[in-house]
C-alpha cells in the first residue's frame, strides 16, 4: 500500500517536471545506439550507449543516464543512475537481455529542477542451440573446506548420444575464459569439474558454462553464476573433549576442523543428548562462535552425549553448508582416556605370556625328540628298549620338571 501510495506520488511528480519542462521548452531526448558487447566472460556482458545529439553541447547542465536491467539470476529488475557511457552486468546469456535507459538533465539549463527523457527499453534474444532437453541438469557447487570446489551436474533427459560436455569458467581476474582444470568422471562420462583454490576467487562473481557438441544435433550451453564463499563445506570437527566443572556442569571443547576457512568464519552447533539411552534424541541445539561448550544442567544419574558440526558464520557468507556432525563424545563413558592404557598394557601382557609358553613348548618337544633319536641310534637292535626308555624318560620329566633334557 504503502509502496503504491509513494509509487503514485512519483508519478505526479514526474508529470509535474515533465509539464515543468514543456513550460521552459527544454527537450530532454533519450541516449541513443544502446547495445550489447559480449567479451566471452560467460555472462558479464557490457551495455554501451551513446548521448543524443541534442544534448551535446549544453555546458551550463550535466547530463547523466538511469540505468535499469533485468537481473536474470535474482528475476528481479536492478537501476542505477550514472554519468559514463557504458556499464557492465551479469546476465544468463540463456535469457533475454533487458535493458532500460533514460537521460536525466539538470543544471542551469532547467532552472535547478532534473528532467528525465522518456525510457527506451532494449531487448536482445539470446541465440539458442540445441533443445531445452539437451541442457545440463543438476548442477551444484561445494566448496570443500575452503580449499577446492566440486561442482557436478547430471545430464539432461533429451542429451544426444555420444555427447562430449566441456566446463568453461571466468572470473574477473582471469583475461580469458579457461576449461575446467579437472574434470570428474561417473562411468567415463563428464559429470563435474574440480577447481583447485588457486583458480577460484571469493567474494567475485564465478561464471561458469557448461556445454557440448555431438555428432547429432547441437546441445544447449548452461550458463551459471556464484559466489564461490557461499558453497563452504567445512570438514568434520574432530577430537572433542568433555570433561566435568561440577556436579551439575559439564565442559565440552573441541579444536577447529581442518581446512582453509579462516577461523572468524566458522560457527557451531552443538547437540546434546541424555537420559534413557534405549530412546535417545537429540535434546539441545545451541549456537556458538568459540570452540567450547557449557552444558548445564546434567543429572549426574545420566549418561550425556555431545556432537558437533560447523559452517560459515554469515559474517564470511550469506549461506553455506552444514559440515557432517563430529562423532558423538560422551560422558561417563565406559572406555574412557585413562582406562585405555592399562587395558592395552593387559592385553600385551596376555599376548606375551601366549608367546612365551608356545616357545617353551616347542623347545620341550624339540629336546625330547632329539633325545629319543640319541637313544634309538645308540640302542638300534633293541626296539622294546627304546620304547621302554621312552616311558620312564616321561615319568623322569613329570618327576624332576626343572631338569633340562639336554643334559642327560
Ligand atoms: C526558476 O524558477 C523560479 C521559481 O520556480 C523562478 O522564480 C525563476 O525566475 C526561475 N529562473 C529561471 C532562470 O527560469
Ligand atoms: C563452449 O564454450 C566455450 C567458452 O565460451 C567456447 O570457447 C567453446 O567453443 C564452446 N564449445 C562448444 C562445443 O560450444
Ligand atoms: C552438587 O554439589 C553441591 C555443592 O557443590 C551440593 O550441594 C549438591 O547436593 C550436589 N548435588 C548432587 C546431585 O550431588
Ligand atoms: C541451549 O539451548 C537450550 C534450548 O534448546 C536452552 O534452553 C539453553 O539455555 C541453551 N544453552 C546455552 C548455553 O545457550
Amino acid at each position: 500500500m504503502e509502496l503504491w501510495v509513494s509509487w503514485a506520488t512519483l508519478m505526479c511528480f514526474t508529470h509535474w517536471i515533465a509539464l515543468t519542462a514543456a513550460d521552459r521548452t527544454v527537450q530532454v531526448d533519450p541516449p541513443t545506439d544502446i547495445h550489447v558487447s559480449d567479451p566471452g566472460h560467460l555472462g558479464h556482458v557490457y551495455i554501451h550507449w551513446t548521448t543524443p545529439a541534442s544534448l551535446k553541447n549544453i555546458p551550463e547542465c550535466s547530463v547523466r543516464y538511469q540505468l535499469q536491467f533485468y537481473d536474470t539470476y535474482r528475476g528481479d529488475w536492478t537501476g542505477i543512475r550514472t554519468s559514463r557511457l557504458s556499464y557492465s552486468a551479469q546476465f544468463d546469456l540463456m535469457k533475454p537481455i533487458r535493458v532500460r535507459l533514460r537521460t536525466l538533465l539538470r543544471g542551469k539549463c532547467t532552472n535547478g529542477t532534473e528532467i528525465q527523457s522518456e525510457e527506451v527499453e532494449l531487448i536482445q534474444e539470446p541465440d539458442l542451440k540445441g533443445t531445452a532437453g539437451s541442457r545440463i541438469t543438476g548442477f551444484n557447487c561445494v566448496y570443500y573446506k575452503w580449499e577446492y570446489m566440486d561442482c557436478t551436474w547430471e545430464s539432461g533427459p533429451d542429451q544426444p548420444p555420444h555427447s562430449q560436455l566441456y566446463l568453461y569458467y571466468w572470473h574477473r581476474e582471469m583475461g580469458e575464459s579457461e576449461e575446467c582444470p579437472q574434470y570428474l568422471y561417473s562411468d567415463g562420462v563428464r559429470k563435474g569439474c574440480r577447481f583447485p583454490r588457486q583458480s577460484l576467487l571469493e567474494y567475485s562473481d564465478f561464471n561458469v558454462c557448461v556445454n557440448g557438441s555431438s555428432p547429432a544435433n547441437a546441445l544447449r550451453p548452461a550458463f551459471f553464476s556464484l559466489q564461490v564463499q557461499m558453497h563452504v563445506k567445512p570438514a568434520v570437527v574432530m577430537s572433542l573433549a568433555l570433561t566435568e566443572v561440577s556436579n551439575t556442569t559439564l565442559h565440552l571443547e573441541w579444536t577447529m576442523p581442518e581446512g582453509l576457512v579462516p577461523e572468524h568464519c566458522l560457527e557451531y552447533e552443538v547437540e546434546t543428548r541424555g537420559g534413557d539411552e534405549a530412546k535417545w534424541v537429540w535434546r539441545y541445539t545451541n549456537m556458538t562462535e568459540e570452540t567450547t561448550f557449557e552444558v548445564p544442567s546434567v543429572d549426574q544419574s545420566e549418561r550425556i552425549c555431545c556432537r558437533v558440526r560447523s559452517r560459515v558464520h554469515n559474517l564470511c557468507a550469506d549461506i553455506g553448508f552444514w559440515s557432517d556432525w563430529s562423532q558423538p563424545e560422551c560422558m561417563p563413558d565406559p572406555v574412557s582416556d585413562t582406562n585405555q592404557p592399562s587395558q592395552v598394557t593387559y592385553v600385551l601382557d596376555m599376548k606375551l605370556i601366549m608367546a612365551l609358553t608356545i616357545v617353551l613348548i616347542v623347545v620341550f618337544l624339540l629336546s625330547l625328540s632329539l633325545w629319543i633319536f640319541r637313544k634309538m641310534w645308540m640302542n638300534r637292535k633293541d626296539l622294546k628298549g627304546v620304547l621302554w626308555t621312552l616311558v620312564s624318560a616321561k615319568d623322569a620329566q613329570i618327576n624332576t620338571p626343572t631338569s633340562s633334557p639336554c643334559v642327560l
